[in-house]
């Protein structure tokens, strides 16, 4: 019997590695590949993505990763599973009648990947990523209808506060702005989902019979789910979309799909109580596992489903608190200021002076998310002097990062009543020695990264692998072997810390109440 292997989708994929086989007994890394995906900013504000492009790019990462095994000379037919891990709250809308029939060119795989034909069938298809704006007014409209006017008038049975990070929002926005989807919509023609659904939908058949599913952690975001009742909610519903919503359980699985997030808490095998760890992407994603209870938040966290691995396991919860801004910032200093010309230079740069010396910079560039939602806040660098260079600068946009994962961590030390006593961390940014560093520095706990980088998709695999039918593996502690780890402990004092920290919140106080919606000048004299 050869090895059995799992494949990892991730997506959607500005810079990871879409494509990843793992061996399921050791979780060693066998073969992936990348590509990079263009997001297109094509106003201010305003985040898209191709959905073609993501699902080419899916199709083009799969080929490549299986010739790779091919050189190893291990056969594709020993992939048992797949497993698709995919940005939360990313929200696509398609046509389910447009499509072209799909076939199925290679059966190695359970899913049965299919053919670039089902390229030509998502016409319809709409994405709005999670850093987009556009739909602040359609916020604003919701909150005034409720009747506190309060943003957390759902959070009882949502665990989040009505905001444009949500898909509900997006999707409502949608209706409202495309009239492709408003049509298709009102002829019962539109499907709406997170890329997660539409790539199964594409690759289970698409418009032949594709299965239309979400799993719990995904519609957890959707603001349209219940978090107690585990099921669509109709008055959630009503609320946002009127009488038309027609949403039925049965798009509901429990298999192996988990949000990105989650994923990546089951791959560092975050499995007990208080258990917290960190991505570091685009943006800094921090989950508390808090066990069977959901825990609601009194500092500006969301309270969702972290896994549920079974029909018949109990759902996990998790405290959750996202950084809109964390490796955006040093693209912002290499693409908009071009202080560096690679995102890795960042850390020689900054490690020339080991200090911002007074500078802070509070990149709140599309407002701060948690634990402030404050969507009227913008991006400000203060303190400079004339003594100020690039270097404090790189310094203080790295310092930046670890401070908003701090403000996130001391909410949820609140919400939860215990101290966290380490950071487990994964993502990009962790190969960069220096801010793993200023993190336990600032955090005043060890960090702890799994020399194994790609956690996330090797958590979806191991869900995937953990799904009836395929019995790979049963998450047991203990079930895989042990992932070798590179620890952080702070090396300077807690005085230090804290005052560094006490700074920095001053900081965002002059971020607040930046913008405002009154008309704004172009810089030409007339009025946008
Ligand atoms: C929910 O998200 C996960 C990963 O984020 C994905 O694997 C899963 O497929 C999504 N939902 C569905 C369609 O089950
Ligand atoms: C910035 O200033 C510090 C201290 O004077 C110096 O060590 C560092 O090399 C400077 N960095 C750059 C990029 O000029
Ligand atoms: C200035 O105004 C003109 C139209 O009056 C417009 O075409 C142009 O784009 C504006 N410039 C800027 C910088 O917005």
């Amino acid at each position: 019997m050869g090895p059995m292997l799992l494949l990892s989708l991730s997506l959607p994929l500005p810079a990871s590695h879409p494509s990843q086989v793992f061996n399921a007994k050791t979780a060693e890394l066998l073969s992936h590949h990348q590509v990079e995906i263009r997001q297109s900013f094509p106003k201010e504000g305003w985040v898209e993505q191709d959905p073609k492009e993501i699902l080419q790019s899916v199709y083009d990462c799969m080929e490549r990763t299986c010739e790779k095994l091919g050189q190893l000379h291990i056969d594709v037919s020993h992939i048992k599973a797949v497993g698709v891990t995919n940005q939360r709250e990313t929200t696509l809308v398609w046509d389910k009648e447009t499509g072209e029939p799909l076939y199925n060119a290679i059966d190695a795989a359970l899913l049965g990947l299919c053919s670039r034909e089902c390229l030509t069938h998502c016409v319809l298809a709409v994405p709005v990523v999670w850093l987009d704006l556009r739909t602040q007014s359609t916020v604003e409209r919701l909150i005034n209808k409720t009747p506190g006017k309060s943003k957390n008038h759902l959070k009882h049975k949502t665990g989040l506060p009505i905001s444009t990070y949500f898909s509900a929002v997006k999707l409502r926005w949608l209706m409202d702005n495309v009239e492709e989807v408003a049509e298709a919509v009102l002829t019962h023609r539109a499907m709406f989902g997170t890329v997660d659904s539409w790539l199964i939908w594409c690759l289970t058949g698409g418009k032949s019979g594709g299965v239309h599913v979400t799993d719990v952690t995904n519609a957890s975001r959707t603001m349209l789910f219940n978090i107690h009742t585990l099921d669509w909610d109709p008055e959630l519903c009503r609320c946002y979309f009127g009488t038309t919503c027609r949403m039925t359980s049965h798009c509901i699985i429990t298999l192996n799909c988990l949000g990105d997030q989650s994923a990546a808490l089951v791959g560092q095998m975050c499995f007990q109580d208080g258990q917290a760890k960190n991505t570091y992407g685009t943006g800094c994603f921090l989950l508390r596992n808090t066990g069977v209870e959901p825990v609601m938040s009194d500092h500006g966290l969301l309270t969702t489903i972290a896994y549920k691995l079974g029909k018949d396991a109990p759902a996990y919860y998790a405290l959750e608190g996202s950084v809109a801004i964390a490796g955006a910032v040093v693209r912002w200093l290499k693409d908009n200021m071009g202080i560096i010309r690679s995102s890795s230079e960042i850390e020689k740069l900054a490690g020339e002076v080991g200090s911002s010396y007074g500078c802070y910079f509070v990149p709140a560039f599309s407002g701060l998310y948690a634990p402030y939602w404050e969507p009227s806040a913008r991006g400000i660098i203060c303190g400079l002097t004339q003594f100020t260079n690039r270097s404090h600068l790189a310094f203080a946009a790295l310092e930046a990062v670890c401070f908003q994962t701090r403000e996130i961590l001391d909410a949820m030390n609140q919400d939860y009543g215990v101290p966290l006593s380490q950071l487990q961390v994964d993502g990009g940014m962790t190969s960069n020695r220096l801010l793993m560093q200023l993190q336990a520095d600032i955090l005043c706990v060890p960090v702890v990264k799994p020399s194994m980088p790609e956690t996330t998709a090797l958590g979806a695999a191991m869900a995937a692998g953990a799904a009836e039918g395929v019995g790979v593996w049963s998450l047991a502690p203990g079930d895989l072997a042990a992932v070798p780890t590179e620890r952080y402990q702070p090396q300077i004092n807690t005085e230090e810390s804290e005052f560094r920290y006490a700074r920095w919140k001053k900081a965002v106080q002059k971020a607040m109440n930046w913008e405002t919606t009154e008309p704004v000048s172009n810089g030409n004299g007339t009025v946008d």
